[in-house]
């Protein structure tokens, strides 16, 4: 019987009834004060979060994917433009290039971290590249130092895409300091989840905090007052209220998170398994644990037969989508992206993961692995 019980992936639940009245009286005091739509729960969301990211100004919006786009608008990205990123990535890093007006250019993945692979950042610049955007990708920050070097030397702007990263750090420095601008998105399943869809972008620039507060509202400044074509993607004030109640914990989520990831890591030691690599400056928050195997998709299969869910992040790399052909790439441009979308795998990870079943999981990959072929 105890072999058979559900492993999940992510456990939506569980925060939500541990913060059960914290979060009904939040949602009641936005129903009572009918603050729907940005209003004072909003404001005091986004200057709780610009103060925990070390940061002046954040903005609510409707999604990290609306956080991103806006956030190039308001540095100036448009059309004729070139935005750098990663092709493993969630696709909306490179829908917002696209609906900013820019072009989509891709530099490849390290092998060791899953990261940006910096040595090829210069080689991807040319004289309309106007922005990067580094992925903090599974929860662990890019490399700020040098992509915020190399942009200063190029006159580009820095766009974090944070989404999977919050609280995360380096020396110390949270992410969403680093860049021009960060995004954040609050989907429920992020380390810090709301109750649906919402996003923030976060910069230490009053220009863009104000471009941004005016872009997500129809391009409003003052009542009806519309200075330039906006968009509907207001944060909403349950999701503000919700998120103010989950903040306090974040810390300790994640805390929590790097528990369990040095329980996989040290219970995956002298196995054939690739536990993923945390640099030694960086405070990884573990959005997720991916590990890399040989005949992943076996492997997969054979978790889902013992009822132990996993996730695959991602198995398209970005270039391989047929409508992203028209940017000019194919098969075999991003050798470590396109290796690593055959042998990744995510395991289950969230702050409520018991340790027995962390045991579980890796008893089962470990005996299924031994089977199966190692990774290149
Ligand atoms: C890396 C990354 N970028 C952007 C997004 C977009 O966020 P949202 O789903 O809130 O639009 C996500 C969310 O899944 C993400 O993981």
């Amino acid at each position: 019987m105890s072999s058979t019980r559900r492993i999940p992936f992510v456990d939506l639940v569980s925060e939500q009834s541990l913060l059960g009245k914290e979060i009904e009286k939040a949602i009641s005091d936005v129903l009572n004060e009918g603050s729907f739509t940005l209003g004072s729960y909003v404001r005091k969301f986004e200057e709780e979060f610009a103060s925990f990211c070390g940061v002046d100004y954040a903005v609510g919006v409707g999604s990290g994917t609306d956080a991103l786009h806006l956030a190039l608008r308001a540095l100036g990205v448009g059309p004729g433009d070139e935005v750098i990123t990663v092709p493993n990535t969630f696709i909306a890093t490179v829908e917002a290039i696209i609906m900013s007006g820019a072009r989509p250019v891709f530099v490849d993945i390290g092998k060791d971290t899953y990261l940006m692979d910096v040595s090829q950042l210069e080689g991807a610049i040319t004289e309309k590249t106007k922005a990067i955007i580094p992925v903090h990708l599974y929860g662990q920050p890019a490399d700020m130092g040098d992509i915020c070097r190399i942009a200063a030397e190029h006159d580009l702007k820095v766009v974090e895409d944070a989404c999977q990263a919050h609280g995360a750090s380096i020396g110390g420095v949270r992410t969403g300091s680093f860049g021009d601008a960060a995004c954040f998105s609050f989907y429920p399943s992020k380390n810090l989840g709301g109750i649906g869809d919402g996003g923030v972008v976060v910069t230490n620039s009053k220009d863009v905090s104000d471009r941004i507060v005016r872009l997500r509202n129809h391009g409003e400044q003052g009542k009806y007052n519309h200075v330039e074509p906006g968009f509907c993607s207001r944060l909403h004030g349950i999701q503000a209220a919700v998120l103010r109640v989950k903040l306090k914990h974040l810390d300790r989520w994640n805390k929590a998170r790097r528990y369990n990831a040095r329980i996989y890591d040290l219970l995956f030691e002298d196995t054939p398994i690739v536990r993923p690599l945390c640099r030694d400056s960086n405070d990884h928050v573990y959005h997720l644990y991916v590990i890399r195997v040989g005949n992943r998709d076996g492997l997969k299969q054979h978790l889902a037969n013992l009822n132990i869910e996993t996730g695959i992040h991602y198995p398209v790399p970005l270039h391989m989508h047929k409508w992203l052909k028209e940017y000019g790439y194919s098969k075999g441009d991003f050798p470590v992206t396109e290796m690593m979308a055959d042998d990744i795998l995510s395991l289950p990870m969230f702050p409520e993961l018991k340790e027995s079943d962390i045991e579980r999981v890796v008893a089962e990959v470990v005996n299924f692995s031994l089977n199966g072929s190692k990774v290149a």
